[in-house]
């Protein structure tokens, strides 16, 4: 199975997001994002065994970080993976932290085999498959208040991957004794 860590929105962000999302030039050649499909990854695992699902269980549950809020302030073209995403210029340091934690949890369990990713910028896909760069409008900012993250499986080939939310853990005020 294919899987990743993420922040999940739930209903009325994936709404503003999709809000967002309208300010994309009509004639945007590629595919947009479904609406059901917007998430913002923290760390991709990949193809992994489904022996390997309760280790990944194991690093998400032992996560213990506060909740945030991210300011997406803008629409970008990314050439090279051929997307257009929302970006987040400031990084909240409680999200940093869990992402940091997250990334080093993975790469230092052995039986997942993952080398460290280089750091990614936040953000939220929108369209996929973009091959000419978009006049990009200005985009209304939006918030994403989040208290939790999920661990979530791909199921790609259909013309959208599928994502199924697997697992969900708290993003908690306080650091409770383990
Ligand atoms: P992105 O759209 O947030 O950039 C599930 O497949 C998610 O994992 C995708 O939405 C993509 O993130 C990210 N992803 C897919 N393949 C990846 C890869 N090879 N390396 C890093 N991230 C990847």
């Amino acid at each position: 199975m294919r899987l990743f860590f993420a922040l999940w929105p739930d209903s009325r962000v994936r709404a503003t997001i999709a809000h967002a999302a309208a300010a994309l030039p009509a004639d945007l050649s590629g595919r947009r994002v479904p609406p059901q499909n917007y998430h913002l990854t923290l760390a991709f695992v990949g193809e992994v065994a489904a022996t390997q699902l309760a280790v990944l269980q194991q690093i998400g549950r032992s996560q213990r970080f506060s909740g945030c809020t991210l300011r997406f302030d803008a629409l970008e073209y990314w050439r090279t993976p051929k997307v257009v995403v929302a970006t987040a210029q400031q990084i909240p340091s409680e999200l940093l932290e869990l992402w940091t934690q997250l990334c080093r949890a993975l790469t230092q369990t052995q039986s997942l085999r993952l080398e460290p990713a280089p750091p990614r910028r936040v953000h939220v896909t929108l369209a996929r498959k973009v091959a000419q760069a978009p006049v990009l409008q200005a985009m209304s900012p939006f918030e994403w208040t989040s208290q939790n993250f999920s661990l979530v499986r791909s199921d790609t080939g259909g013309a959208h991957s599928v994502y199924t939310v697997v697992d969900t853990w708290p993003l908690l005020d306080e650091t409770p004794a383990r």
